[in-house]
This record gives structure tokens, sequence and C-alpha cells, in this order.
């Protein structure tokens, strides 16, 4: 199956995004043709200081490389590199009704949270709809929040078929899939957020991990009294990263009391290293070989382009839109996909 989906950074990555999404992008990647993009264009949409741009840019390939996103299989890419997503954008808008974009629940929400309702802002979905379309993909692992975009992707394909494929379906329609929901509590109890200020972030440095790990919010039952781990932030966010044994021998010491909150925090932070310790490292070693990172996304790119520009040759066909014939040598040099070296382990 091929698969695609695109990640608009909103700033550091936390436990939420990782169990929320970035974890089943990368179980994905072993049994299927994943794409995965930095949809740098649709954050244009909101943010608009280049260099906070190019920071989230580097920070998105960062962390997949980081997590475990493998670059031989899965291909990384940033939006920006497959420009053609714009041409397509704008063949979509042409049989696309207004009314349709209208109807978008994000639109709406960005607006009530305040943001300039910008042409892109509006059109946002269009885009989405080229990304997808664009690789012609199988599905779009997304959050429920994405459903809608996906849902409109689906007409925009058949807009599009029905005016221009003569009984074709030159646009493949793509499912969603959603991700796995999760609930992933904050160090207060609240839905992990950046916005609640209660997200416990990937990669912060060890002392400050550790430190936001022993704040989870508790109640003050004393050490000795039994506990319950059904109202208890420490044990919900154990349950995320406990084994099933670990776990229930954990439920049984909270009711039999004599366990401290802290023995658990403990027992958390230490799981969390377990798991995030060495891709900490690794983000540290790659950020200092921004050269292999730029390999990565520029072989990403080479990917996406191998299944866009033949897609894009028959789109263009169909709607009678003539482009210069690109010399050969430019189209191969685009296309060309060389093996990805190893990151640099010193330096
Ligand atoms: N709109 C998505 C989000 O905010 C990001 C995105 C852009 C995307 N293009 C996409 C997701 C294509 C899936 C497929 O999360």
């Amino acid at each position: 199956m091929r698969v695609l989906s695109g990640v608009q950074s909103s700033g550091k990555v936390h436990l939420g995004n990782y169990l929320g999404a970035l974890k089943q992008h990368l179980e994905l990647q072993a049994e299927n043709e994943c794409f995965y993009f930095i949809a740098n264009y649709h954050a244009l949409t909101t943010v608009q200081d280049p260099e906070v741009m190019r920071q989230r840019t580097l920070d998105v390939a960062l962390d997949y490389l980081a997590i475990g996103l493998d670059p031989n299989k899965a291909a990384l890419y940033r939006q920006t590199d497959l420009p053609e997503v714009c041409e397509l954008a704008w063949i979509l808008s042409c049989v696309t009704g207004k009314g349709l974009l209208e109807r978008a629940v994000s639109y709406k929400d960005k607006i009530d949270k305040g943001l300039t309702p910008s042409m892109g802002l509006f059109t946002y979905p269009v885009l989405q709809a080229a990304d997808i379309l664009i690789v012609s993909c199988d599905f779009v692992p997304v959050g429920k929040d994405q459903v809608q975009h996906i849902e409109m992707t689906q007409d925009m394909a058949g807009y599009f078929n029905n005016t221009f494929g003569g009984g074709e379906e030159i646009l493949k329609r793509p499912e969603p899939r959603l991700n796995q929901a999760m609930i992933v509590p904050g160090i207060d109890g609240q839905k992990m957020s950046k916005s609640y200020g209660n997200a416990i972030e990937l990669f912060d440095t060890p002392s400050a991990t550790k430190k936001r790990i022993m704040s989870i919010v508790t109640d003050s039952t004393p050490v000795e009294d039994p506990k319950d781990p059904a109202t208890c932030n420490v044990f919900a966010i154990l349950s995320l990263m406990a084994s099933p044994d670990e776990l229930a021998d954990w439920e049984a010491r909270y009711r039999a009391g004599g366990t401290g909150y802290g023995d658990v925090k403990k027992r958390v932070h230490e799981l969390f290293e377990e798991v995030f310790g060495e891709a900490r490292e690794r983000r540290e070693m790659l950020a200092r070989d921004l050269d292999y990172v730029e390999d990565v996304l520029v072989t990403g790119a080479s990917k996406a382009h191998r299944v866009a520009e033949p897609l894009m040759d028959r789109v263009r066909q169909a709607c009678g839109l003539a482009t210069a014939r690109l010399a050969p040598s430019y189209r191969l040099a685009r296309n060309a996909v060389t093996p990805i070296r190893k990151p640099r382990t010193n330096g």
C-alpha cells in the first residue's frame, strides 16, 4: 500500500504527538511505501517569520529521523521540494466549488481563534488534496481533526475525474486511516497539548525531562495509604509506557499502600529514557550533520518526483494544458535516487 501523510510543525514534539501520530507513521514504514512530508507551504498560512520557518522545518526532519524514520524505506521530503503540488492545487481549485471549502470546519476554527482569513487559509484543503493526490496514495493516516480534509480530497478527485478523466480514474481516491486515538494526559491530567503548557517534550535536556516527569500532579495521599490507580495521573502516563505485567504489578502496589508517587514517577522517567534517551542522542548527532539531513530530504523529494511527474503529465494532458518539454537531463537529475550515506557519528 502507498501511504502519505503531512506534518505541519507547531513547535517541539511531545509524548502526545508521538503516541498519537509519529509512532504510527513509523510502524507503517515496515510494510508500506510511505511518503511523509514537511508541510511548509501549509505552515506559511500561520508562520510568517523566516527564521522560525527554517527552524521548524529542520526540527520536523530531525524529530522523524531521531525517532527512527528509515530514509531508505520511507521518503521524507519538504513540500516545497515538490512544487508541482501548487500546480495541481490550482488545477483542483478550478473544478472545486467554493461551497465545499466554505464548509471546512478547520477554517472556521482557525478564524474563531483569531487567525487572519487569508486566501491561503481558505484554500488550505485544496493544497492538502494536491499533496495527497499527487502521489496516488491508498491511504492517509491522520488524526480525527483531519478526516474532513481527506473527504474533501476524495470529492476533489471525483470532480477532476468527472471533468477531465474521460471515464478514467486519473486521480486516485484516497482513504483516511484514523490514527489510534490515544488519550495522552499531560502532567496536570488534562489532554497533553502544547497550548496547555502540560506537555512532556520528547527532546528536552535530560535534566529538564526528569524535572518535568517528577512534577506530574498527584493528590496528597500519604505514602503508606492505599491509592486509586484509576484517578492517578502518574499511573495514567505509566500505563502508556509499561508492559501489561509491570502495570498489573504497580496496580497491586497502589491498592496495597506503601508506595509513594515519587517511586512511580521515577519509573516513568526510567521508561521514558529507555525509549527516547537514544533518540535524543541521535537527534544531537544529526543536528551536527545537516548535510546528511539535506541528503535525506532531497532524496525523499526525488522519490516523490518519480511518482508525481508522470501523474502531472497525465493531468496536464487531460486538461489540454501544454508545457514545454523539459530537457531529459534535467528530469533525470531530479529523479535520481542515490543511496543515502550513514550519518556521521562524530564531529
Ligand atoms: N493539515 C495537516 C495537519 O494540520 C497537515 C497536512 C498537510 C497533511 N497536507 C497533508 C496531512 C496531507 C495529511 C495529508 O495536520
